[in-house]
């Protein structure tokens, strides 16, 4: 578990796309966080370091879109019920194998559902009353080997947005 904090939906989108680059094919990422966490946030930062040049919007209301950058970019919103079997029929292990990079919004929601190995990026507000509202703790958390070989990447790729662990 790697806790870094950003000081603004940049900082989100930096830290994103320092990740980016560490992303391979066929990986998968869960977006977790409270509305207006910094999901869709994070994602734009992502897609751009794959050098997608449209933007980024988030997918609430279609469930998928895709974007061509290095790799195809799969960006999934399962925030709506609905939208969890919609999502099942997608058939996520296809688009993954087909050489793609998933973000998947609130896919906890649906984790039992999905590939074991992903990286969670879990997004939170920090107490407003004692730090800036634009500040979020982002928690990255390796799941599965195909992860988990890449964790000292990823705490050197989120170094400059690093946290102390608490004692
Ligand atoms: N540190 C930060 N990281 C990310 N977003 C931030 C940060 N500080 C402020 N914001 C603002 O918070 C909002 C995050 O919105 P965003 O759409 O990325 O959230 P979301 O988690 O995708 O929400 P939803 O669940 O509605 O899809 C934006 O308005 C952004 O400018
Ligand atoms: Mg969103």
């Amino acid at each position: 578990m790697i806790r870094a904090r950003t000081r603004s939906a940049d900082g989100t989108r930096e830290l994103a796309a320092s990740l980016a680059d560490l992303a391979q094919p066929g990986d998968l990422l869960l977006l977790v966080g409270d509305l207006g966490a910094g999901k869709t946030a994070f994602t734009q930062g992502f897609a751009a370091a794959l050098g997608v040049s449209e933007p980024v919007a988030s997918p609430t209301f279609t469930l998928a879109r895709e974007y061509r950058g290095r790799l195809l970019l799969h960006h999934l919103d399962v925030y709506r019920l609905e939208q969890i079997s919609e999502v099942l029929d997608l058939g996520l292990p296809e688009l993954l194998d087909s050489g793609g990079v998933v973000l998947i919004e609130w896919g906890d929601a649906i984790r039992q559902a999905l590939p074991n190995d992903h990286l969670e990026v879990a997004l939170t507000f920090i107490d407003a009353q004692r730090s800036p509202p634009d500040e979020r703790r982002v928690v990255l958390t390796p799941v599965g080997p195909r992860w988990q070989v890449r964790a000292r990447a990823i705490a050197a790729a989120a170094e400059p947005w690093r946290e102390a662990s608490p004692r």
